[in-house]
């Protein structure tokens, strides 16, 4: 009898045993699958981002092709080629004081700088403010009025620190980052808001006169000598700095990219007189589309719910406005399918609660544990107590994403150089150019501003590293990427300086 109860005991006990091991083997196995899951998820995620030369040649080629097409008509292309009536950029030889406005970002920028010819400045002073969210989308007046008024106060605390010329110290450049149709170096009306701007009744306005009548309204008596894009302001700084510059980009919140175009290559404007025969031309590039780009599901959805859905298709891959928001897409999709990074967080649902610094602090993250990413994770996505495997997971995401985008950038700078015979291969069809064939390869440099490559080192290494590989070995050492720090304000600014000394006629339209 008592060894029949031990017997049951002992027959218990192995029974349950093996009910323990087997839950426990069960959790493991489906603790691996949902892993696998996230893995997988990641890998297709990666293999539909991804850029391989080829596909960045392909995407080179399409650029052209789309430039060519925007310059014969308007409208021929989503890349707008805008005309900047900008025929002549600074050499250097500028002189005097002058102040500059910049509006485009999360930021509002003034500065003011005084240059001493010789390729110098001699002071540079500059105010950064942030927009407020609300103006963004109030009006017209009322957004004008908070930048006019910063301006006053800017003059009214630094006034005294340069000597402020009474003629030549009151020209005024006038950097404004959306897509503008110019009428002059110093007017034109905004075609369409982009980067979360939404001012409506702004649009098709001239932009000069809504800023000079603020200006009045506050008793400033200043003249706009320049409306420039951010990137022709870049050009502009470049081409002063270094006479080999011939292109600009900028990847910041948005981006875009301008460059010194032949006056006969620009169809839709037959007719078009420069006394320098070429113009700088703003592509817009951030609006640029291809079915070369390799578009993922997150970038599909992302583009859904923005406020201009089917619009700077490019843009929406590369700026720095959108990259921590696909990652947070690819978190939020990782975390529906599986439960590594915990319980559900609904921060993952809350669009660009991710911003695209912390998305670059993740990724750099040098240290053992990667405690920054645990921070991060906590203090942005109420995500807690992952362990270091899944944060590897959000390095790689971001991985991904900043290589996508510093290599389609890559893609965009050789297109513009192939289009203007720079990139060696002597233009879309052709052979390679005299020049080079010669050995007299020429010095291009593009200019370059904007967070993401100015602070951002692994998306800079990656772009750098991409031109060189689509260029080719030979070509890439005569290609130059000069960053410009502050590059499109000083640039509004040098070219107030060049417009205010000459007459603004010397560009007509025929
Ligand atoms: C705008 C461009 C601007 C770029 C960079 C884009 O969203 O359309 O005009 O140059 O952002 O600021």
């Amino acid at each position: 009898m008592g060894k029949l109860v031990l017997k049951g005991i002992a027959v218990g006990c192995a029974v349950m045993s093996c009910v323990i091991a087997g839950v426990m083997v069960g959790r493991r196995v489906r603790s691996r699958r949902r892993w696998w899951n996230v893995v997988t998820t990641v890998e297709e995620f990666e293999e539909t981002a991804e850029t391989t030369v080829e596909r960045l040649r392909q995407v080179v080629d399409a650029m052209v092709v789309e430039m060519h097409a925007g310059l014969a008509s308007e409208g021929g292309s989503k890349l707008k080629m805008l005309l900047t009536f900008v025929e002549k950029l600074p050499d250097g030889s500028e002189n005097g004081i002058y102040y500059a406005l910049h509006v485009g970002g999360t930021n509002f920028r003034i500065l003011r700088i005084q240059l001493g010819g010789q390729r110098s400045i001699l002071a540079h002073d500059v105010e950064r403010k942030p927009i407020p969210q609300i103006l963004m989308s109030s009006t017209s007046e009322e957004f004008f009025d908070f930048i006019a008024l910063s301006l006053k106060e800017f003059i009214e605390r630094k006034g005294d620190n340069m000597q402020l010329s009474q003629d030549r110290g009151k020209d005024l450049g006038f950097t404004f980052s959306f897509p503008v149709k110019q009428t002059s170096v110093s007017s034109g009306t905004l075609i369409k808001w982009t980067k979360g701007f939404a001012i409506e009744d702004m649009v098709e306005k001239d932009i000069v006169e809504c800023l000079q009548k603020a200006l009045s309204i506050r008793g400033l008596d200043m003249n706009v000598a320049a409306l420039v894009n951010d990137s022709v302001g870049t050009l502009a700084v470049g081409h002063f700095l270094d006479n080999d510059t011939v292109a600009a980009v900028v990847i910041g919140t948005g981006t875009n990219a301008c460059y010194i175009e032949r006056a006969d290559a620009v169809i839709k404007c037959q007719g078009l007189l420069t006394t320098s025969g070429g113009m700088v031309i703003n592509m817009e590039w951030g609006n640029f589309w291809s079915s070369h780009l390799p578009r993922t599901s997150y970038d599909i959805d992302l583009d859904a719910e923005s406020q201009n859905p089917n619009d700077q298709g490019f843009e929406k891959m590369i700026s720095g406005m959108y990259l921590g928001d696909i990652v947070r897409r690819v978190i939020h999709r990782l975390s529906l399918e599986s439960d590594v990074f915990g319980p559900l967080s609904s921060k993952l649902s809350t669009r660009f609660v991710l911003s695209t610094p912390l998305m670059a602090a993740i990724h750099e993250d040098d240290s053992s544990d990667l405690s920054q990413v645990a921070k991060i994770l906590e203090e942005t996505l109420d995500i807690r107590d992952v362990p270091l495997k899944v944060r590897k997971i959000m390095v790689k995401v971001c991985d991904v994403v900043t290589r996508r985008a510093a290599r389609l950038v890559a893609a965009g700078i050789v297109g513009i150089l192939k289009k203007i015979s720079r990139d060696g291969t002597g233009g879309i069809s052709s052979g390679r150019i005299k020049g080079y064939k010669s050995g007299k390869m020429r010095r291009t440099v593009v200019a370059v501003e904007g967070g993401l490559y100015t602070s951002y080192t692994i998306f800079r290494e990656y772009l750098n590293e991409a031109v060189a590989e689509i260029l080719g070995e030979e070509i890439a050492p005569y290609v130059i990427l000069k960053t410009m720090e502050d590059g499109s304000g000083i640039g509004a600014a040098m070219l107030a300086a060049a417009n205010s000394a000459r007459s603004v006629d010397t560009v007509q339209v025929l």
